[in-house]
C-alpha cells in the first residue's frame, strides 16, 4: 500500500506518469500547482482522498507490470525536447488554428442564446495570443540553450553564450506563462460550466467543446513535462557545468 500523505502531487506524476489520468479526472492541477500535498488538495476541494489513492494505486500498479522504459519522462534533456516540440507544440499550433475559427462560428450561431460564449472566446484568444509566442520563444531561446548545455556538460563543447545569464532567468519567466495559462484554462472550464453541453447542441458546438477539452488535457500534460521534467533538469545541467569550468 502507498503512503500518499507524504507526497506532492508533482512527486507522485513524476513516478508514475499514469497516474495524471487520474489527476485529469478528479481535476486536480499537477503541473502549475503541483507542489501541494495529495492530501492538502483532496482537502480544499472536496475530494475523496481515500478514493483518489486506491485509484492512483491501481494505475501505479499496472504501470509497474507493463514497465515504464520510452516514457518521455525517462528521456534526456534534448530527446525531451524533441519529443516537446514534435508532440505538443505541433498539437497546440494546429488546434489553435483549428479551434479559433470554430469558436468564432459557435459565437455567431449560439452566442445570443448563450452569452458565456463571448466570455469563453475572449479568453481563448488570450490564451492562444499567449501560447503561440511562448513556444516560439521556447523553440528560438530557452530549448536550443538546454541543448548546448547537455552538449557542455560532456565537457566536449564550452559553456553556452547567453544574453540572459543564468538558464533559471528564462525558465522562470516561461513558468509564469505557464501559471497564467493554466489560470486561463480554468477560468473557461468555470465559463463553460465544465464543458457541459446545451440540450440540443448542434455537431459544431459539440467539436469546439471536446476540442477546448482536448487541448486543455494536452496542455496539462505539456506543462507538466517543462515545468516539472526539462526545466528541472537544465537547472542541473547548468550546475554540472559550472562545477566542471571552475
Ligand atoms: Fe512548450
Ligand atoms: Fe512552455
Amino acid at each position: 500500500m502507498q503512503t500518499f500523505t507524504t507526497k506532492t502531487i508533482r512527486d507522485i506524476a513524476l513516478e508514475s506518469p499514469q497516474t495524471t489520468r487520474v489527476f485529469e479526472e478528479f481535476k486536480i492541477d499537477y503541473c502549475c500547482g503541483g507542489r501541494k500535498l495529495l492530501n492538502e488538495v483532496c482537502l480544499e476541494a472536496g475530494l475523496d482522498f481515500a478514493l483518489i489513492a486506491k485509484k492512483l494505486e491501481s494505475v501505479m500498479n499496472d504501470n509497474s507490470r507493463s514497465g515504464d522504459s520510452g516514457l518521455p519522462e525517462k528521456k534526456s534533456p534534448s530527446q525531451l525536447i524533441d519529443y516537446i516540440i514534435g508532440k505538443h507544440h505541433l498539437f497546440t499550433a494546429q488546434e489553435v488554428e483549428r479551434l479559433t475559427p470554430l469558436m468564432e462560428k459557435v459565437c455567431q450561431r449560439h452566442g445570443e442564446q448563450h452569452p458565456e460564449l463571448f466570455k469563453l472566446q475572449t479568453i481563448f484568444l488570450a490564451l492562444a495570443d499567449s501560447l503561440i509566442p511562448h513556444m516560439r520563444k521556447e523553440e528560438t531561446v530557452l530549448f536550443p540553450f538546454i541543448q548546448q548545455l547537455e552538449l557542455s556538460s560532456t565537457g566536449e563543447v564550452s559553456l553556452p553564450a547567453s544574453h540572459f545569464g543564468t538558464v533559471e532567468n528564462p525558465i522562470r519567466m516561461m513558468m509564469s506563462d505557464h501559471e497564467e495559462d493554466g489560470e486561463r484554462l480554468r477560468v473557461m472550464r468555470e465559463i463553460s460550466n465544465d464543458y457541459v453541453l446545451p440540450d440540443g447542441a448542434c455537431p459544431s458546438y459539440t467539436a469546439l467543446y471536446a476540442g477546448l477539452q482536448d487541448l486543455e488535457k494536452d496542455l496539462h500534460r505539456h506543462i507538466h513535462l517543462e515545468n516539472n521534467v526539462l526545466f528541472p533538469a537544465a537547472t542541473q545541467l547548468e550546475r554540472d557545468v559550472f562545477a566542471l569550468v571552475r
